[in-house]
């Protein structure tokens, strides 16, 4: 039979300039910058998606506009908020920012351009933001609340989803961890949206199909199933035994361990792992940190030798438990999505812009050779 890469392993699907992953030594570039050295000078977030959406770091000045378009996004109209608060607070918060981003492709009309793109996709951040704070505010059975401006997005979204200041600790994590998920290469949940704009569909169905794929448990669903497992052994002592039960047994997948591309530690969790314990967890989120330790060694010891190491998703839990978001309704997967947005659109745009084509696979035909239809009173 002709060859088939299953799940695509190691099949190009476009060229990018946007980011790249050494997965033998454990390293992830943005745009040739480093991810520690990102992370260590502290830059904002907004940098960061300036310099996806346009190709360099801001100068003073154009940070300070990209800010204002962002902040533009922030006041979403009253039907994306009804696409959210209209279903159950039970619902899923990727399924409602789904809705609500179709809620956007239903009425916005966008249509690819050069010109505009990019003045669109700082706006559809914003937008995102203001999505993401009704959609988890909805499941927390708080009312609607959009961002309001302020020195940061970080700051301005945790302020719109908890109704209050937050410390400058938690505004640095919220930053930080809107970096390290901003974007990973042509995961899943990029690739099903240069699928759908590959057919010239508009930039929010792009981002619907996208958060569809990054809602699976073994994508982005794994920051909230990883925190699962840890809730689920419920104190360091049990570790162990769970551990022998469910992993050794090989009845469960060790979530938030392995990766199709690294072989060897995640960076960024190792960065997620140092912005748990410099929020100093307390409470559950302290039970957790100290189950997840526990887990991290035990999943090391047995899966290194093939290459399986804690991935992003593993400690990103406790950052977001730490900082206030409780682990229900898959919250920690659409915090992934806000961050991710950017990466998606920042690859839709070089896809479509500079190297587009329809994207059409083939399939090996293993089914019955031609045959005659016979009529039903023959059959
Ligand atoms: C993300 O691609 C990206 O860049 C994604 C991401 C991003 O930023 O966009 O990095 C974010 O999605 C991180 C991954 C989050 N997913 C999880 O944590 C879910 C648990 N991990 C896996 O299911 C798995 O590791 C995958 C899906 C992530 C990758 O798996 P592959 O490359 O498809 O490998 P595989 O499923 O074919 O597994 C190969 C072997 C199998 O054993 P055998 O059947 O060969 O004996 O490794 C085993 C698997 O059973 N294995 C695991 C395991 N991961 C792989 N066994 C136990 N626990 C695990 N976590």
């Amino acid at each position: 039979m002709e060859s088939i890469s299953k799940g695509l392993e190691n099949v190009n699907i476009k060229w990018t300039r946007l980011t790249t992953i050494d997965g033998q030594k454990g390293i992830l570039w943005y745009m040739g910058y480093r991810i520690e050295d990102i992370i260590n000078a502290k830059a904002s977030a907004e940098e960061i998606q300036y310099l996806f959406i346009y190709g360099q770091l801001p100068t003073k000045q154009q940070l300070d506009d990209f800010k204002k378009k962002i902040q533009e996004g922030y006041n979403i109209p009253d039907y994306s908020v009804k696409s959210i608060t209209n279903l159950p607070r039970s619902a899923d918060s990727v399924a409602l920012q789904m809705n609500a981003m179709a809620s956007f492709a239903a009425t916005e009309k966008f249509t690819w351009n050069k010109q505009t793109d990019r003045d669109y996709a700082a706006r559809i951040i914003g937008q995102m933001a203001s999505v993401t704070s009704v959609a988890i505010r909805h499941v927390l059975g708080k009312q609607p609340k959009l961002l309001e401006p302020s020195d940061s997005l970080a700051k301005s979204f945790l302020k719109a989803v908890f109704d209050r200041e937050p410390s400058e600790k938690e505004v640095e994590a919220m930053n930080d961890a809107l970096i390290l998920y901003l974007d990973h290469e042509v995961p899943a949940s990029t690739t099903a949206g240069l699928v759908v704009v590959s057919a010239l569909a508009d930039i929010y169905s792009g981002i619907v199909g996208a958060l569809a794929a990054l809602k699976g448990p073994l994508h982005g669903g794994a920051a909230e199933a990883a925190a699962m497992q840890f809730l689920e052994i419920g104190d360091p002592s049990k570790v162990e035994s769970w551990f022998a039960e469910n992993i050794k047994s090989g009845k469960k997948r060790l979530m938030g361990f392995g990766h199709r591309v690294y072989k060897t530690y995640d960076p960024r969790a190792k960065i997620f792992k140092k912005l748990a314990q410099e929020l100093n967890p307390q409470g559950q989120a302290k039970t957790l940190y100290e189950i997840a330790e526990k887990l991290e060694t035990l999943g090391i010891n047995e899966f290194g030798p093939k290459g399986i190491y804690p991935n992003t998703d593993f400690y990103s839990g406790i950052v977001y438990m730490s900082l206030g978001f409780p682990l229900q309704n898959n919250i920690y997967t659409a915090l992934f999505a806000l961050s991710r947005v950017t990466g998606w659109m920042a690859h839709f745009l070089e896809y479509v812009e500079e190297q587009h084509r329809l994207i059409r696979p083939r399939a090996v035909y293993v089914g019955p050779s031609e045959r005659p239809f016979l009529p039903i009173d023959k059959r």
